[in-house]
């Protein structure tokens, strides 16, 4: 293959000829499938006469060309590997093109491809020049008619976008549907579903009393499957309504699960397509996580109506401008449904693990990058996560009730259009009147910004003297940084009253919880008549997207942890607490000296479990330690052996100490009430499963006992999964292989219990977990085409982190023999594999070298433009 080349965007240009409307007719065969196109085409007014048609198009067979009814001959149109060019055309046109694809050989799952029996579509980003020649860019928007046809036998149910207008009978037993879509969209909305499917249905009246359809298709075996989707999906809309003024614009909604996809799930308009993961669930066989998930994920794809449909973007620069925002309604939903305050510290501790590890790795880019090579890649934590932190702090910097303005003028000014980033930023300036241009630099400049604190308390003048400086490291590309402007929400908690002082800054008034502004490299902030001492509590809720360092004594930690009045720093002293303990211990086990638990912790421990909390929800988050991967995030230099064995100290020295504070409140927790997803009872099971892997973690025998008691009492899948992991994570194969087995049996018909049993048994801590990824990898339900096998199985061996460190680098070659396959099969997922491998700067010398090597193995492969790009910037 040719080296891929960049995409820049200050490239953009409007495209030279746009659609308005597109038919399409699909003659679905699995190895030869038909399809007519009929672009009704007409030069783009900012753009000058006489310039040439081109078309994408990939692994397209042309079968016939006509423009205008004409046929063209060969030497009117060129054919290259990236499309189709017709070098002069009419200033509007009609264009017909019969091309011929083959689903079954599509492994990538973009374009049209089969999954099982059925026939169906992914087409963002670019998928859909899979499909047939076309502009295929978001700021191409089209009605569609769609025509599918099929056998009629094996494929009953033919779906697209919009109302279904017309169907009928066919010779040779074949029959169709005609589906319009009413609203114009860009190409990468576009989907289609074919299959032998089985619908659950449900009406929704919106608030100006349109009565809509609601269908979830899915496979017979799944129909008790969706009634928590079809929940989820009625609340998302009614919240949609109340919060935002959003409304559904169709008659009908579908949802169809696939178990081959991609990633979670896909907004096309009027026919969301998601992966049975994300969809799916009962009792028995998801756990709450797994519900809370689904919930999130109906929510998302159903928000993006608005936000990604009605207004989408005009290239794909702009991602974050669709995923920034709806990830952000997603994440105000599930707060607003569920317990806020959890929800919350869930997506900050997955954020600054996970997206902080991005932002500091070589594929760190801004939430608007300027230059890609395959914009595949670009699906990001940074895109979407870091995107919905920036949309918080403008909701935050402006208020709700000029964010919500805002939000109108955006969906009124652009209803129909593809547009930018600055765009929305736009709207909220002007609906809130505030100057957010230095705020605009938040989209343009990658990797995490630090701020260091220090603060100091005058006696004398009753004054707190807080000095933050704010620095952003150099990432690939962007050596210079500039001042950003963070909101730090903060309070000052004093330490003789336990309570938030009253803030008086430059002789104003801010109540006893405010945000300041932090706009240049260093700025003071004196506040004024403070009667007592404060400990700072800092940067609350995450009201920013940054590292804040503040020389806390570990005192001051336990004092915030007991006082604070924000639920989310007093979580997070907590785990700043665990982690100075942490250090000292990891520093210990590298030492070879003998590890002393800090009593802190176990004094902070105790009077968590001892304490009368209404919130079992956030104390199950408290009681948690800092993960593995947070640790060492950290870490100046990833130590993976110190941080387990130091971990793992922790906990079962808590364990030792709390035994019978950990006992009872497992036992308080226990009931066998029938199974909901609701907060009450997901806090109750988080708290009784928290308390549960400490006195697991001793493997005494009522710890075991309990364990086993709880795996097989089978009353729901989030108990009997937790108690499988621990049995299984214990040092006891005679407990972990009876449970594996007895689980793998009774599950073996259901792919997405089977994915768990891969993950469960692949992330264990013992030295076999290697070995067992090679086994697994052999067994029936496994299979390297299908993405939610290879992330259960591969993706969660390489995060297993003692294991896939491995100093022999088995671990790392293991990753990279698969990327290597899946490199034609499916570049999408293969360049998200490699991942773990692009951190390689992390870890010891040894290590380091073991990861390079085999990321220039994967290098010297013909690649696909995904892995080449995250392959070279690895290796730059
Ligand atoms: N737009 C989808 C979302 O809701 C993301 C998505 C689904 C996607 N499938 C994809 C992106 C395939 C790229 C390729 O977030
Ligand atoms: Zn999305």
């Amino acid at each position: 293959m040719s080296t891929p080349q960049a995409i820049h965007l200050s490239d953009y240009r409007p495209p030279a000829y746009r659609v308005t409307h597109t038919e399409l007719t699909f003659e679905l065969d699995p190895s030869a499938t038909r399809v007519k196109a009929r672009l009704h085409l007409e030069r783009h007014p900012e753009r000058e006469a006489g310039e040439a048609l081109e078309l994408d198009g990939e692994q397209l067979t042309l079968k016939s060309i006509a423009l205008d009814g004409q046929v063209l001959g060969e030497d009117e149109y060129r054919l290259t590997e990236q499309g189709l060019r017709i070098e002069s055309v009419p200033a509007s046109f009609l264009l017909d093109t019969e091309v011929e694809i083959s689903p079954e050989e599509n492994t990538a799952l973009e374009g049209l491809y089969r999954s099982g029996g059925m026939f169906c579509t992914q087409c963002e980003a670019e998928g859909f020049r899979r499909i047939t020649f076309y502009p295929d860019r978001p700021d191409v928007m089209a009605t569609f008619s769609t025509t599918v046809v099929g056998d009629a036998a094996s494929l009953p149910v033919l779906l697209s976008n919009g109302n279904p207008v017309e169907r009928g009978e066919l010779p040779n037993g074949r029959h169709f549907v005609t589906w319009e879509d009413p609203h114009p969209k860009p190409c990468y909305l576009f989907a289609l579903v074919a299959g032998d499917l089985n619908k659950v249905e449900d009406r929704f009246t919106t608030m100006s009393g349109r009565d809509v359809t609601l269908q979830i298709w899915v496979e017979e075996e799944n129909l008790g499957k969706t009634d928590h989707a079809m929940a989820s999906l009625k609340r998302a809309m009614r919240w949609d309504e109340e919060t935002y003024g959003r409304e559904y614009d169709l008659d009908l909604f579908m949802i169809v699960a696939v178990n081959d996809f991609n990633m979670g799930a896909m907004e096309n308009k009027g026919l969301n397509i998601f992966n049975s993961a994300a969809v799916l669930t009962h009792p028995d066989t998801a756990t709450d996580a797994a519900f809370q998930r689904v919930e999130g994920i109906v929510a998302h794809e159903y928000f993006h109506n608005w936000s990604g449909n009605r207004v989408t973007c005009r290239d794909w620069f702009q991602l974050s401008l669709k995923e920034g925002f709806t990830v952000f309604r997603d994440q105000s939903f599930s707060a607003d449904v569920n317990s806020a305050p959890v929800k919350r510290i869930e997506d900050v501790s997955f954020f600054r693990t996970a997206q902080f590890a991005e932002d500091a790795g070589p594929t760190a880019h801004p939430v608007r990058p300027d230059h890609y090579i395959e914009i595949g890649n670009f699906y990001t934590l940074t895109i979407y996560e870091k995107g919905a932190e920036i949309v918080r702090m403008l909701r935050n910097l402006v208020g709700w009730e000029a964010f919500r303005r805002g939000s109108d003028l955006y969906f009124s000014r652009f209803d129909g259009q593809a547009v930018t980033i600055e765009d929305f930023v736009t709207c909220m300036a002007e609906a809130s009147g505030q100057n957010l241009d230095q705020f605009m630099l938040w989209y343009s400049q990658a990797g995490t910004p630090e701020i260091d604190a220090h603060g100091e308390y005058d006696y004398a003048r009753a004054e707190y003297r807080l000095i933050l400086r704010q620095r952003t490291p150099a990432t690939p590309g962007q050596s210079d940084k500039q001042a950003l402007h963070i909101p730090v929400r903060l309070g000052l908690v004093g330490t003789k009253s336990g309570r938030d002082l009253a803030l008086t800054l430059d002789g104003e008034s801010l109540g006893r919880d405010a945000v300041i502004h932090l706009r240049e490299d260093e700025q003071e902030f004196v506040f004024t008549d403070l009667a007592e001492a404060p400990v700072p509590s800092l940067a609350r809720g995450f009201s920013a997207p940054v590292k804040l360092n503040f020389p806390y004594s570990r005192e001051d930690l336990a004092f915030l942890l007991a006082n604070d009045s924000d639920g989310f720093n007093r979580w997070d002293a907590g785990q700043r607490l665990a982690l100075l303990a942490l250090d000292d211990l990891i520093a210990a086990h590298r030492n070879g000296v003998e590890k002393v638990m800090d009593n802190r912790v176990v004094d902070a421990f105790r009077t968590l479990l001892t304490s009368d909390t209404d919130d079992k929800a956030v104390l199950a988050e408290m009681l948690t330690l800092p993960s593995e991967a947070y640790i060492a995030e950290q870490q100046p230099l990833v130590d993976v052996d110190a941080i387990h064995a130091a971990r793992q100290f922790v906990k079962q020295s808590l364990a030792v100490t709390l035994r019978d504070e950990f006992l009872a409140v497992y036992q308080a927790n226990l009931d066998d009430v029938s199974y909901a997803p609701e907060p009450d009872q997901i806090a109750a099971r988080s708290l009784k499963n928290v308390a549960l892997s400490y006195l697991m973690s001793i493997e005494d025998e009522e710890g075991v006992a309990l364990t086993q008691r709880q795996f097989e009492a089978e009353h729901n899948m989030t108990d009997v999964r937790h108690a499988l992991t621990l049995l299984t994570h214990s040092s006891r194969d005679d407990l972990a292989d009876p449970a594996l087995k007895a689980f793998g049996q009774k599950w073996a018909h259901d792919p997405l219990v089977m994915d768990q049993w891969f993950s469960i048994q692949v992330s264990r801590p013992q030295a076999d977990a290697l070995e067992r990824v090679k086994f697994l990898m052999d067994h029936p339900a496994f299979s390297l085409t299908n993405p939610n096998k290879v992330r259960a199985l591969i993706g969660a061996f390489a995060q297993n982190r003692v294991n896939f460190h491995r100093l022999d680098g088995e671990g790392y070659k293991l990753l990279a023999d698969v990327v290597i396959k899946l490199n034609r099969l499916n570049p999408e997922i293969a360049a998200r594999l490699i991942t773990p491998l692009t951190r390689w700067a992390r870890y010891d010398e040894t290590r380091q070298e073991l990861m390079k090597a085999e990321l220039e193995r994967i290098r010297a492969e013909d690649l696909s433009p995904n892995v080449y790009e995250v392959v070279e910037k690895a290796l730059a």
